[in-house]
């Protein structure tokens, strides 16, 4: 399987930084707010388990399946809900928890979506941003990082549902996908 990686582009010790400085300035911020940290599954599975157990204020977790992508390395540029939230978000903080931002489509449609459903705030967390290819005009409060236009998996991150389970962010071989 690591054949099919062509570089580490960010460690496991590297990752952990990442988190806890995310971590830290969502501490500061929602101190004494009610807040709501919604996953869009599957890619930000990995990363969200490591960013709650570094979150020292009360908070509830949720999920929602979305989907833009198929097998392929591009965004289509359509976003469909395969699964909801299971609470009401009315009223409340909510920080949608992203493995990557690209196009920023899904990101774009997930904001209106909450921001619909009357939470009193929303904010973006990505570990990971591709600026390259966006899309979207929007602004990304927490980002852990910034990356070149490169396919990267691992931490979470998939090339059609496989390679999620590795420990660390690597770019992909080109000759896996073309
Ligand atoms: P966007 O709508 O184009 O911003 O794409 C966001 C989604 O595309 C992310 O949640 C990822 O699931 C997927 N994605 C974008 N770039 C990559 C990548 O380099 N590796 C794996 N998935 C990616
Ligand atoms: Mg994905």
């Amino acid at each position: 399987m690591t054949n099919d990686i062509s570089k580490v582009l960010i460690s496991e010790q590297e990752l952990d930084n990442l988190v806890t400085k995310l971590a830290n300035q969502i501490n500061l911020d929602y101190n004494g707010k009610e807040l709501v940290l919604i996953g869009l599954l599957k890619g930000s599975v990995v990363f969200m388990t490591d960013l709650i157990r570094k979150i020292n204020l009360p908070c509830t977790i949720d999920f929602i399946s979305v989907s833009s992508y198929g097998d392929s390395t591009e965004s289509t540029g359509r976003v469909k809900i395969n699964f909801d939230v299971s609470q009401s978000v009315a009223g409340k903080h909510v920080v949608i928890v992203e493995d990557i931002i690209d196009s920023g489509n899904t990101i774009s449609y997930m904001l209106k979506y909450f921001d619909g459903k009357g939470a009193e705030s929303v904010k973006i967390c990505t570990l990971l941003d591709k600026p390259d290819r966006r899309v979207a005009d929007i602004e990304v409060d927490y980002s852990g990082t910034i990356i070149p236009d490169e396919f990267v998996v691992g931490y979470g991150l998939d090339y059609a549902e496989k390679y999620r389970n590795l420990p660390y962010v690597g770019i992909l071989n080109p000759n896996v996908y073309s």
